[in-house]
């Protein structure tokens, strides 16, 4: 089982490089099943997510190839759809990964049938797929259950208004996965707007589809009858420097994050503004210093352009030795509170009441054995453990391999005390 262990040191400093974004270049992984051919993807972080959606792929009958890029470079997938393929995720790869749902719109739009493992719940609480079925529903597919398995058919998918109860990540993008292929417009109102919807639109209409405003709320496609494959760079990773910033935060220093696009998490930036961090802009990414012990301030997750939920580990990580309290409201997932336990064990003054959680700032931590609940929440960890004085442990990192690549040694880069074992 591999741990990391941190110790408290020196203020952060240098310059460090962001990786492509995991949530973007899952989606774009699933989506080349919609044409035959090779695909090629840039800026691929080297992720155990991504490892798990090739297998997926591969199960199904697709070629997925690592390409080099290089000692610095970003690494390349290639992708080869064949003209027929498998339409099935089992259970095996699904259970290893949530996101797998997502092959679940373009497998029926290109080849009108698709059965999926359901996924289980996780630390997140429960994750319904049921505004993905409807979704799919009203563009004309039909759905039956049995043995775990979710079968989705049809003959032809027709273009329709889809109105989503809550803008879902996942169900926008089975959505405009599916409807691309559909016959007419389809319009998705009350869609997700994350920067990881604009780039999964970019790369459909890259391949001859034909969709406006993603992005915003009100997504319309106008069906067409084929795609073609082709090369795209995935966005950076937004939670990635989200983390190298609270890293700042919390230590204090002042950092680089080249390739960081600022336009993708004015909130967070915004927050950390408030919070006393100083942050810039610069040609190729963010600057950002911290010159001082932070300021309390209240965070309220919300869809984008809101407070991502992702980050709410960091802000309450950041929380934990700001100057003052600080209260953190969820709104959109039910647990999401287990890394709170954690943090407690290092010392840090928090109590959770339903949705919301009350942080007491201390001047530091304690460090102590803590255990990584899921990806955000272990990087939290490892922050966190930048203002603790001793020893801290963070096992389960399998848990942070999902996420990040390199992540001890990109923070040893920026002069952090990081090991890892195993
Ligand atoms: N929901 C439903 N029914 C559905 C779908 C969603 O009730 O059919 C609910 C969920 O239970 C949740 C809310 O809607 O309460 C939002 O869920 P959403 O569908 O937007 O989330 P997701 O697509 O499952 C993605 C990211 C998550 C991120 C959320 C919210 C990926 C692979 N995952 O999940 O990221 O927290 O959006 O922004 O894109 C992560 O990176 O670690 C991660 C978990």
């Amino acid at each position: 089982m591999a741990r990391i262990l941190i110790h408290a040191g020196s203020p952060l400093e240098g310059t460090v490089a962001v990786g492509g974004a995991k949530n973007s270049v899952l989606k774009l992984m699933a989506a080349t099943v919609l044409a035959e051919g090779e695909h090629v993807l840039r800026n691929v972080p080297r992720i155990t997510d991504v490892d798990c959606m090739a297998d997926l792929l591969r199960s199904m009958g697709l070629t997925v190839t690592w390409r080099d890029g290089g000692p610095d470079g970003p690494a390349s997938l290639v992708i080869v759809r064949p003209a027929e393929i498998e339409p099935v995720a089992p259970y095996d790869l699904v259970e290893r990964m949530r996101a797998s749902i997502v092959v679940l719109g373009p497998l029926l739009a290109r080849f009108g049938y698709a059965r999926v493992a359901l996924p289980g719940g996780d630390d997140f609480g429960p994750r319904p797929i049921d505004m993905h079925q409807k979704a799919l529903e009203e563009l004309g597919a039909t759905f039956t259950f049995a043995h775990g398995y979710i079968e989705a058919r049809a003959d032809q998918l027709l273009g329709t208004r889809i109105l989503l109860e809550l803008p879902s990540v996942g169900a926008t993008e089975n959505a405009l996965m599916a409807a691309v292929l559909a016959k007419g417009t389809t319009v998705i109102d009350n869609a997700a707007r994350e920067p990881e919807i604009a780039d999964l639109a970019a790369f459909l209409n890259r391949m001859g589809a034909t969709v406006l405003g993603a992005g915003s709320s009100t997504i319309t496609i106008e069906g067409v009858d084929e795609l073609a494959p082709v090369e795209h760079t995935v966005i950076p990773d937004r939670l990635e420097v989200a983390t190298f910033l609270a890293a700042a935060g919390i230590a204090g220093g002042e950092i680089t994050v080249a390739g960081a696009r600022p336009d993708h998490m004015d909130m967070f930036i915004q927050k950390l503004g408030e919070m006393g961090m100083r942050i810039s802009p610069t040609s190729d990414g963010l600057w950002a210093m911290a010159g001082r012990r932070l300021d309390a301030v209240d965070v309220s997750t919300l869809p984008y352009p809101g407070f991502a939920t992702d980050y709410k580990p960091l802000a309450v990580a950041m929380l934990a030795t700001a100057d003052g309290v600080g209260i953190v409201t969820e709104n959109l997932f039910h647990g999401r509170f287990r890394y709170v336990d954690e943090l407690v064990r290092m010392g840090a003054d928090i109590r959770t009441e339903g949705h919301h959680a009350v942080v007491r700032g201390k001047p530091a931590l304690s460090g102590a054995p803590v255990r990584a609940w899921d990806v955000r929440a272990g990087a939290a960890l490892v922050v966190a453990a930048l203002k603790a004085e001793g020893e801290t442990v963070v096992s389960d990192v399998e848990h942070i391999d999902r996420g990040y690549e390199r992540f001890v040694d990109k923070l040893r880069s920026l002069g952090a005390d990081v090991r890892r074992e195993g």
